[in-house]
């Protein structure tokens, strides 16, 4: 193995405690390709991807990285890896095409036999049920903002378990609700593309239910099924003491982290951040009795995706703006927090130019545990995207990648070593794939996928990520 990794910047490899799950993540869209294969229907990404102008260069799903065809080859490179565990989502237009009603049996026996794949290789799968490709027929019918959808989420999650159930035991129900919500319907940059805050509320409240009503028909399957839900958290810091700027924090917290954790944790949305919403709807035009019971059901496994931390000011102009952080306009995911500007802290930044900052991740750590105790946490998703490329010598020098994970770890160790329940962390991602809106131009992988002829090469982060694998031990 090459140990040309960022020599200085990387010692050894941070250590964890045996038992500490390292896995990676994918998502099916993202990875799966084969749109057409087997009965699958389509969903609002091969929708939104074949619509001009909507993701850089044209890009779509399509080939993907072809896991579908190339699923047997993954999993042995997963496990040359020695990951502990391997979480990917269940395509919806795969198994239930229409979104409701019968069910495709080829689509989950793909699925079937991944699942097969990884327990042969000693790899635990944690399953996404929802992972932003609603079928069509749903969206047709109003997608997320109309209230159905929850239900039928359910019948869906409920025929996954019963699929998998027997031996598959985490379930993630709803992969970032915020995105999904607010990038889907209010900014319109990812499927469906629509630029609706009312309807982007609703659709807010609406996947919050269908993770309440899929984790109790989850639940009703299994007692000791371990059932999350997989938010997007971001410290939010006031770019000054001014009582603006404090308003702003507090409006920007709300929505991106308060608003679901408390939901799901405590059994309410926040007061404040209804009232910011009220702008655009009112409480009772999307909540009704019992939703929040719905939502706050016991779930076991809080999972935390990680990228970035935000800085923002109330009083727009007075700093140095990240542009990348602030989506602006008629369109705002910010939907009842408009007129914040989004601050850069002059830290480095990644592909996707968000700031590195492994310190938010520590930070974020500490306060859920905090905030919301009684649950254990697991990172799901944290990751760069870099310009990785194929040097003379046939590898993939990622440094910058390398030396990124072996902070956020470093983090998660430290916080671990602090008594925070911590259970796992998965990087983001196992291979290159389609960064939605941004197509296949920011590369996330430790593998690198060449996508002319779909040859996957492990990159040194996932080398030195095999190494941190191997180096956990019992605590002294
Ligand atoms: C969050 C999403 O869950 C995942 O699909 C995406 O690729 C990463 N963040 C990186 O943007």
């Amino acid at each position: 193995m090459t140990t040309q990794w960022t020599p200085g910047r990387v010692d050894a490899p941070p250590v964890l405690p045996t038992g500490f799950t390292l896995g990676a993540a994918t998502s099916a869209y993202q990875v799966e390709g084969a749109v057409s294969a087997d009965g699958r229907g389509r969903s609002i990404w091969d929708t939104f991807a074949d619509t001009p102008g909507k993701v850089v260069g044209g890009d779509t799903g399509e080939v993907a990285s072809d896991h579908y065809h190339r699923y047997r080859e993954d999993v042995r490179l997963m496990a040359e890896l020695g990951l502990t565990a391997y979480r990917f989502s269940v395509a919806w237009p795969r198994i239930v095409p229409a979104g409701s009603g019968a069910v495709n049996e080829a689509g989950l026996d793909f699925y079937r036999r991944l699942v097969d794949a990884l327990l042969e290789a000693g790899i635990e799968p944690w399953i996404t049920l929802y992972h932003w490709d609603l079928p069509q027929p749903l969206e047709d019918a109003g997608g997320w903002p109309n209230r159905d959808t929850a239900y039928r989420f359910a019948e869906f999650a409920d025929v996954v378990h019963g699929a998998l159930g027997d031996r598959v035991s985490n379930w993630i129900t709803v992969n970032e609700p915020w995105c999904a919500a607010f990038v889907g319907y209010a900014s319109g940059e990812h499927a469906p593309g629509r630029r609706e805050p009312r309807a982007a509320v609703h659709a807010a409240h609406h996947l919050m239910l269908g993770h309440g009503l899929a984790a109790q028909a989850i639940r009703a399957r299994s007692a000791s099924a371990r059932i999350g839900v997989g938010l997007n958290f971001y410290p939010v810091a006031p770019a000054s003491d001014s009582e603006a700027d404090r308003d702003a924090a507090r409006r920007i917290d709300g929505l991106q982290n308060r608003f679901f954790a408390d939901a799901v944790l405590r059994g309410a949305y926040p007061a404040d951040v209804l009232e910011d919403l009220s702008a655009v709807t009112a409480p009772e035009e999307f909540i009704r009795e019992g939703d929040l019971a719905t939502i706050s059901v016991p779930i076991d496994t809080l999972c935390i995706n990680y990228y970035s931390r935000y800085r923002v000011s109330g009083t727009p102009g007075t700093g140095k703006e990240n542009a990348s952080a602030a989506p602006t306009g008629a369109g705002s995911p910010w939907v009842g927090s408009e007129h914040v500007s989004f601050l850069s802290n002059d830290l480095p930044v990644t592909n996707m130019n968000w700031e590195i900052d492994e310190t938010g991740l520590s930070e974020i750590l500490v306060r859920l545990a905090r905030d919301y105790p009684g649950v254990e946490l697991a990172v799901t998703e944290n990751g760069a995207a870099f310009d990785d490329e194929v040097s003379p010598d046939g590898e993939v020098h990622d440094g910058e990648r390398l030396a990124y994970l072996d902070a956020h770890l470093r983090a998660c160790r430290d916080v671990v070593e602090q008594g925070v329940p911590l259970i796992g962390y998965f990087a983001w991602t196992f291979l290159d794939n389609f960064e939605w809106a941004w197509g296949y131009g920011k590369r996330f992988g430790l593998v690198y996928v060449d996508f002319a002829t779909q040859r996957r090469i492990p990159k040194d982060s996932a080398r030195w990520y095999a190494e941190v694998i191997k180096a956990r031990r019992a605590p002294a």
